[in-house]
């Protein structure tokens, strides 16, 4: 039998397809609502058990395999159908090779030893008197049982510097293995870089005086630890295992083992920060909790959930720094589902995702200053409603963009609605659509049609934007480049030149300065991430430092470094000595100014209007206002033609 037929031959397609088709039996066959394709009325998904295939009768008209199943369910290709489906199968697909053997080998003796390790610390938290304190501490401040304990496996590790290192070299484990393993920490550390051959003198325990957290894959194999402080103030409060061959802190999310049943069940997954939370809510029941580690979501892990069950609630914490993350959630959500290299925030991408592939992401927030764990313990019930409360994307996006700013201000308004109109029109349902437009409207205070006016404007050049988004990065910008990059794109194109040259900014600023234009400001990008690392660029340009863009990447945080070397990565076909890179730059800088300015002139003089019909005194500032914006334009469009021409002339040559 071929590996393809094993597979199919060990796979019911009944179970799979189940996992998304509420099915039901009708004679030999079972039939269902095509989940290909949406508005249907009547049943015209069939499939046939025998044969082990599938047809849709209705729209698609369309039919297959369990392979063709998967391929259109998943947006795999053949390939990683077959991957998927022999993974699960417990088919393999090739022999692994020698070298893959010995890996295996290794990861797997890995595994015994962090398997030991996590009896060790359970016997040091259940048996020693420094444990019997932890073990106080969990039971009253954080609530946890002996049960839930000992099914997460939580332990402590001692206050000593030397005590893991000393009994697991006694159980003859080398220094080069414990180190491997993450346990210890290299007295010097690079030695490793060099050569094998540790000694035990170079190294000492990692984790001391901390609750120890094992990490399990989604098989539930061990794979590293988090350890949280005892003593509050001891820094830093989490310490994780480091990277090893086994721990990946972007492929693993915490708790999936224990969470994946629940989830399909539920066919929900909820997702949150802390792995106490995780733990709490897990004893309270709802087990279909996960959180990853301390970063922000990854691609790895929305693929790993994405098995279980494609509905997302995202639950984190309500301060800012929580809305940011939520912000930053969905910016990797949309990567991961899009297979889009843009490692950049667009909720317009995630919706088209939504609609495309009926995946269904929501957004809740917890109470001011709570954790989940807090939430449920005070009320089981308060945690439902806040899960039940979650926010589709949109509406999360608009709320957050409102909260605690001034909508009085026209200028924050016609900002938000800038930024939600967009998302808005990308919705495929009209009624949804008008919906969420109503709410706009009301959140901001404007009349519905001042929001129409600004989504026309923006969706003229949607279909551009869409090709060069799926489309492979455009990474130089000829004038024809600039002309097809998305706005999106195109900032992040000129964002990704100025990380590679940042000291283009001075010359683009005394371009802009000879045009009689402003300089370069994080209000000329429109991604908040943009703005954040556009301001860090400018801050190690100050700084007159030799290094700019090492100095940048210090100051910028994990995902936000994550993002800024995706920008530097999309220019890396560039040759920055090039004379003709300024000039592209320039010309694509202006041309994201002058698609803000042609934004925001349209809304001034809807606004005009609008003011003059009421007979409101502010009408003459608002005509004031206009006028300005359309010297700025004025100005704005004689520099680009200028640009425009003169790429032209050195085209021709
Ligand atoms: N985290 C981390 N490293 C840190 C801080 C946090 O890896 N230095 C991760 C951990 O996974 C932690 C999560 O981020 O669980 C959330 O951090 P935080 O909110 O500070 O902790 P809680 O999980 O709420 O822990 P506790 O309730 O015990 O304070
Ligand atoms: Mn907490």
């Amino acid at each position: 039998m071929s590996t393809i037929d094993e597979v199919k031959s060990r796979i019911d397609i009944i179970d799979l397809v189940s996992e998304t088709v509420q099915l039901r039996h009708s004679g030999k066959n079972y039939t269902g609502f095509c989940p290909f394709h949406s508005n249907t009325r009547t049943p015209a998904f069939v499939v046939f058990p025998e044969s082990g295939t599938w047809r849709c009768f209705g729209q698609c008209n369309e039919g297959g395999d369990i392979f063709k199943f998967l391929m259109k369910r998943e947006n795999f290709d053949f390939s990683e159908a077959l991957h998927f489906l022999a993974e699960r199968a417990g088919v393999q697909l090739k022999p692994p090779s020698p070298e893959e053997k010995v890996t295996e080998e290794e990861n797997d003796n890995l595994r015994i030893l962090l398997e030991e390790a996590v009896a060790y610390y359970r016997h040091q938290l259940l048996n020693t008197p420094a444990g019997k304190q932890a073990l106080q501490y969990l039971h009253e401040k954080r609530g946890l049982n002996d049960e839930t304990m000992e099914a997460f496996g939580i332990g402590y590790a001692p206050n000593s510097w030397d005590a893991s290192l000393n009994y697991f070299s006694q159980k003859g484990y080398s220094p080069d293995e414990l180190f491997a393993a993450g346990l210890v920490t290299e007295r010097e550390p690079g030695k490793i870089l060099h050569a094998e051959g540790l000694k035990h003198d170079e190294i000492y325990d990692r984790f001391r005086h901390r609750i120890i957290i094992p990490i399990r894959d989604v098989r539930g194999r061990m794979a590293g630890f988090g350890a949280r402080i005892m003593n509050p103030e001891d820094v830093p409060k989490f310490l994780n295992s480091p990277q090893t061959a086994v721990f990946d802190k972007s492929r693993l999310l915490y708790g999936l083992d224990k969470a994946k049943n629940a989830i399909r069940l539920k066919d929900q997954a909820v997702i949150v920060e802390g792995y106490l939370d995780v733990i709490v809510l897990h004893q309270a029941g709802f087990s279909n909790t996960v959180s990853p580690m301390g970063t922000a979501l990854t691609e790895q892990q929305l693929n790993l959930l994405k098995r279980y069950s494609r509905k997302f609630i995202l639950a984190l914490d309500s301060d800012a720094a929580g809305d940011k993350a939520t912000l930053r959630g969905l910016q990797i959500a949309r990567q991961s589902m899009d297979r889009e290299q843009d490692p950049v925030f667009d909720a317009r991408g995630l919706i088209g995702y939504e609609s495309r592939l009926k995946a269904d992401i929501r957004v809740t927030t917890l109470p001011m200053g709570m954790d989940p764990d807090e939430v449920v313990k005070r009320d089981p019930k308060e945690w439902e409603e806040i899960i039940k409360n979650a926010r589709l994307i949109v509406i999360h996006v608009m709320e957050t963009l409102v909260a605690n700013r001034d909508i009085t201000d026209p200028k924050i308004k016609n900002d938000i609605a800038l930024q939600v109109m967009p998302l808005i029109s990308d919705i495929p349902s009209p009624i949804e659509r008008d919906t969420y437009r109503q709410r706009l409207a009301r959140l901001l205070q404007v009349d519905e049609s001042a929001l129409v006016q600004t989504s026309g404007s923006t969706s003229r050049t949607r279909s551009s934007q869409r090709r060069s988004q799926t489309g492979d990065t455009i990474r130089i910008a000829s004038p024809e480049a600039v002309k097809t990059l998305g706005g999106h794109s195109l900032e992040a194109h000129c964002l990704g030149v100025l990380v590679r040259r940042p000291d283009f900014l001075y010359q683009v600023d005394r371009l802009m300065q000879q045009d009689q234009l402003p300089r370069l400001s994080e209000a000329d990008f429109q991604d908040t991430a943009h703005q954040s690392i556009f301001s860090v660029l400018k801050e190690s340009i100050n700084q007159d430092i030799a290094e700019p863009v090492n100095f940048m990447f210090n100051n910028l945080s994990l995902p936000m470094m994550e993002l800024a070397d995706g920008l530097l990565e999309r220019t890396n076909q560039l040759n920055p000595q090039n004379e003709r890179v300024l000039e592209d730059l320039m010309r694509g800088l202006l041309t994201l100014r002058q698609r803000a300015l042609r934004q925001e002139i349209e809304y001034q003089r809807y606004q005009t209007l609008e003011a003059q019909e009421r007979g409101d005194y502010k009408a003459v500032q608002l005509q004031q206002a206009a006028a300005h914006l359309a010297e700025i334009k004025r100005r704005l469009d004689k520099a680009i033609s200028r640009y425009s021409n003169r790429a032209t002339t050195t085209r021709s040559m």
